[in-house]
């Protein structure tokens, strides 16, 4: 078939299987020429199709020679209809792991699920042995509880008062107005629910359980921060809650792994294009104004850039990870660059539709975002038929 972006408010409901084929490949080819990371060998990542998850993936074995397994939740393609972009970037990933002689094996389900992580258990068993390292990058917006059996929704809302600023609608370049109401206590709860760090601790104990975490396994959530001009919706909102449950989930895993000399660690990443943070209310405009500032200093970093230099400069650089002093590993520390920020709360303040496309990289905003479904990428023939149906070979 032919195909094209289809677009329904915030999302793409078409993707593109050979523009997101070319996406792992360049994020494979980015990773190869930065050199061999000497990391963990046998790697579980949770959340493993799109965004940090997937370079977290791509890292770990184009730099490390890693074995992988990789948990996500994707559409599978139908006759005329396309998968969804994790899928065919899946597809893409273990076809050009397997031809580098690389082991790698999926699982599509979901990962909250009592039968997901015992799946996931049983491969790791019965293919590696043990896993010393696992990545834990899930965004979604719900979470069926595995024991209550309650679905928990997770909200975007500023607490205790109503939230109003700029926003974009990146796909007009209108600039207006939004308020949000704040939340009510539920929210904060169910948010905690989704996003928190208990289904990060219940996979941690599952494998430690059973006796797959290797002698000082590591793992690492990821997490955000930013600056104050999204803070009320986010750092201090709903979301913020959950991410500072995240974090301390951090210390109270590493208690438990003491015996064998585990650890976990938070990383705080960059403010980045991806199908989560695209559906945040005012994160596009703050995206797109630190976009310009980032390229034009020379500094701007995507999902793959951000997790090989975690790997390389922090988790894997031979000598101890250097944290912040809530013990949490700061990848965002370019973004936060006070002279980065100081640019973008000048550009935030000028901000209207009119200036918008002269002060802000809102093309590269736009660009990206068409790129997360495998469309507007560079060598794709976009008029060619193309085989909507393609598999994921070892998805178990
Ligand atoms: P994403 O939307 O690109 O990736 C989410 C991944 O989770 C996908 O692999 C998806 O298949 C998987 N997933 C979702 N629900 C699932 C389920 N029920 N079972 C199994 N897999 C499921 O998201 P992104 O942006 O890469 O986020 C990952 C983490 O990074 C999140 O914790 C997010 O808060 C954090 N982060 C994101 C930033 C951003 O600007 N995008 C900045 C800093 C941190």
């Amino acid at each position: 078939m032919i195909i094209e972006p289809r677009m329904r408010g915030f999302i793409c409901t078409t993707s593109h299987p050979d523009g997101c084929a070319q996406n792992v490949k360049n994020q494979i080819e980015y990773v190869k020429s930065k050199g061999a990371i000497e990391g963990a060998k046998k790697v579980l990542v949770i959340g493993a199709s799109t965004g940090f998850g997937l370079a977290s993936r791509i890292t770990s074995a184009f730099g490390s020679n890693a074995s992988t397994i990789g948990v996500f939740f994707e559409k599978p393609p139908s006759e005329g209809k396309t998968a969804s972009p994790g899928w065919y970037n899946s597809a893409a990933f273990e076809k050009e792991a397997h031809e580098a002689g690389l082991y790698a094996k999926s699982i599509n389900g979901d990962a909250f699920s009592n039968e997901v992580k015992k799946q996931t258990l049983d491969l790791i068993k019965s293919d590696l042995g043990q896993v010393d390292l696992i990545i834990y990058s899930l965004a979604s917006p719900v979470r069926m509880h595995p024991t209550t059996g309650v679905l928990h929704r997770s909200v975007l809302k500023p607490i205790g008062g109503v939230f109003t600023n700029k926003t974009v609608d990146f796909h007009s370049g209108k600039v207006s107005e939004i308020s949000i109401q704040p939340c009510n206590d539920e929210d904060i709860e169910n948010t905690v629910a989704v996003m928190g760090g208990e289904d990060w601790s219940m996979w941690i104990e599952a494998l430690k359980a059973d006796n797959l975490l290797a002698p000082g396994a590591t793992t690492v959530a990821y997490s955000y921060i930013g600056p104050s001009l999204t803070e009320a919706v986010y750092r201090k909102g709903t979301i913020g809650r959950a991410k500072d449950h995240l974090e301390a989930t951090a210390f109270s895993i590493t208690d438990s792994l003491a015996d064998i000399n585990g650890k976990a660690y938070v990383s705080v990443n960059k403010a980045l294009v991806t199908q989560a943070s695209s559906a945040i209310p005012v994160i596009p405009l703050y995206i797109s104004l630190l976009y310009k500032i980032m390229k034009e200093e020379g500094i701007h970093e995507g999902c793959i850039e951000q997790i090989q230099r975690l790997y390389q400069d922090r988790l894997f650089s031979g000598a101890e990870v250097a944290t912040d002093e809530k013990g949490r590993i700061r990848i965002d520390d370019l973004e936060m660059r006070p002279d980065v920020q100081e640019k973008v709360a000048k550009l935030w303040n000028e901000a209207v539709t009119e200036n918008l496309s002269e002060i802000s990289d809102l093309e590269g905003y736009r660009k990206d975002f068409y790129n997360l479904f495998g469309f507007d990428v560079e060598g794709i023939d976009y008029k060619a038929e193309t085989d909507e149906m393609v598999n994921v070979s070892s998805i178990v």
